[in-house]
């Protein structure tokens, strides 16, 4: 069979990526900006200075991925871009690139669900592995900063569709953690903190009761679907009223007793001493955490991961059961969490369920997952108007 080459290109959030990937099957190249040091003195992301970073990186990023593939502009079968959901600023930029590129090149041109983009990160690396044996139906976590979303995955021919059985009421389980590393004063983003910290502290130490979705809001519609407005500098995808969200998440309230307990144990003041200790030291090590850590905040932070954890794991394979899936997805920036992937591979072994992870690089944003998820429908000849444009808040069906 022919190889088809697409270039990828993702600006949906705080990262700007450009890939060129073969057939859906084999990573070329793969390149991302990130915009961490930008965002990183505001603890979260500006939409704003988003923008204005990736109108910066998008022409070296995307050079760069075809001169890593080896590859001409001439020489691509199709470009990708992701459609949404995200910062509208900042996907607008990508999307604009691509198009003018797409027209330029006299190429086709794909609209990518960022979301989708996520799930096929993990098809993508399983087919570089040779492993093209999967069992449907698939239940994928997306979790990720601005996503906590378990999708039911089922193919129809080469098509996949998706129902979402289950989202975050509030707060994403990555926003968790960066509000928390935030507060701790350990800086942003606080995902990649919290994972090498943790495992120096005791989990057993601070008592997080489990997160309560009550019963009697479940039809309604979530303030996510209610406005796909960013909150915390993230767009949020709306889920539709109509969806059964029998497994909710909910992050806020673990945010909330974090903030209670560091009040009612007198933790400021060594929160402001670390916080002005980190900024002295600039780019901090594992080391100079530790060493601007104590033992009570180390055993709040391994505490509060593995309320996390143990969350995001029972509510998934609960889920697991009720829907009788056969494999297990695990997927988006929070994917990279050393505690999950052990949690889910333990829990998931004890009910003989498959699970896969992306490796940490395409586990957070990056364009390989784009021009992978965009193979399926160049296949399908499923092209975009030129006219299309972002959707901050675009839904994965
Ligand atoms: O997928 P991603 O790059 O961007 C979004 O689509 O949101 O995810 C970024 C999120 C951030 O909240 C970051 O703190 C979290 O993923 N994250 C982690 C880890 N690495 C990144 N959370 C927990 N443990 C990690 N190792
Ligand atoms: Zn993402």
């Amino acid at each position: 069979m022919t190889s088809t080459f697409i270039l990828g290109i993702e600006s949906s959030c705080d990262e700007t990526a450009a890939a060129v990937v073969r057939s859906g099957e084999e990573t070329i190249s793969n390149v991302v900006a990130s915009q961490i040091a930008t965002h990183q003195p505001y603890g979260g992301v500006v939409p704003e200075l988003a923008s204005r970073e990736h109108l910066r990186a998008i022409v070296p990023v995307v050079r760069q991925a075809l001169a890593e593939a080896n590859r001409t502009y001439e020489s691509l079968d199709a470009l990708a871009v992701t459609q949404g959901p995200g910062l509208a600023g900042a996907l607008l930029v990508g999307i604009s690139y691509a198009k003018a590129l797409a027209f330029a090149l006299e190429k086709p041109l794909i609209a990518v669900n960022h979301l989708e983009g996520h799930i096929h990160a993990v098809l993508l690396e399983e087919r570089q592995k040779g492993n093209r044996e999967l069992q449907f139906p698939v239940l994928a976590l997306v979790v990720s900063g601005g996503h906590t979303h378990l999708y039911l995955a089922k193919q129809h021919g080469p098509n996949w569709s998706y129902e979402n059985i289950g989202h975050t009421r509030d707060d994403a389980a990555g926003e968790a953690f960066d509000k928390v590393a935030k507060l701790l004063g350990l800086g942003y983003p606080g995902g990649p903190v919290i994972d090498k910290l943790a495992p120096h502290g005791d989990a057993r130490a601070v008592k997080f009761p489990p997160s309560q979705i009550k019963h009697s809001d479940r039809k309604t519609p979530s303030r996510e679907a209610q406005s796909a407005e960013t909150r915390g500098g993230r767009a949020r995808t709306p889920v539709t009223p109509q969806s059964h969200s029998r497994f909710d998440f909910s992050y806020s309230g673990i945010k909330t007793a974090v903030l209670r307990y560091v009040e009612t144990h007198n933790m400021a003041r060594s929160i402001d001493e670390r916080r002005r200790g980190l900024a002295e030291v600039g780019k901090a090590s594992l080391e100079d955490y530790l060493a601007n850590c104590d033992e009570q905040t180390l055993d709040l932070i391994a505490s509060f991961q593995r309320a996390m954890v143990d969350d995001l794991v029972s509510k998934t394979l609960a889920a697991a059961r009720q829907r009788h899936v056969a494999t297990l997805f695990v997927t988006g920036g929070v994917a990279a969490n050393n505690e999950l992937r052990r949690t889910f591979e333990q829990e998931a072994a004890k009910e003989g369920l498959p699970v896969y992870f992306p490796s940490r690089p395409l586990s957070t944003d990056n364009a390989a997952m784009i021009a992978a998820a965009a193979y399926l429908k160049f296949l399908a000849k499923d092209f975009a108007a030129m006219d299309f444009s972002a959707e901050a808040g675009m839904a994965l069906k």
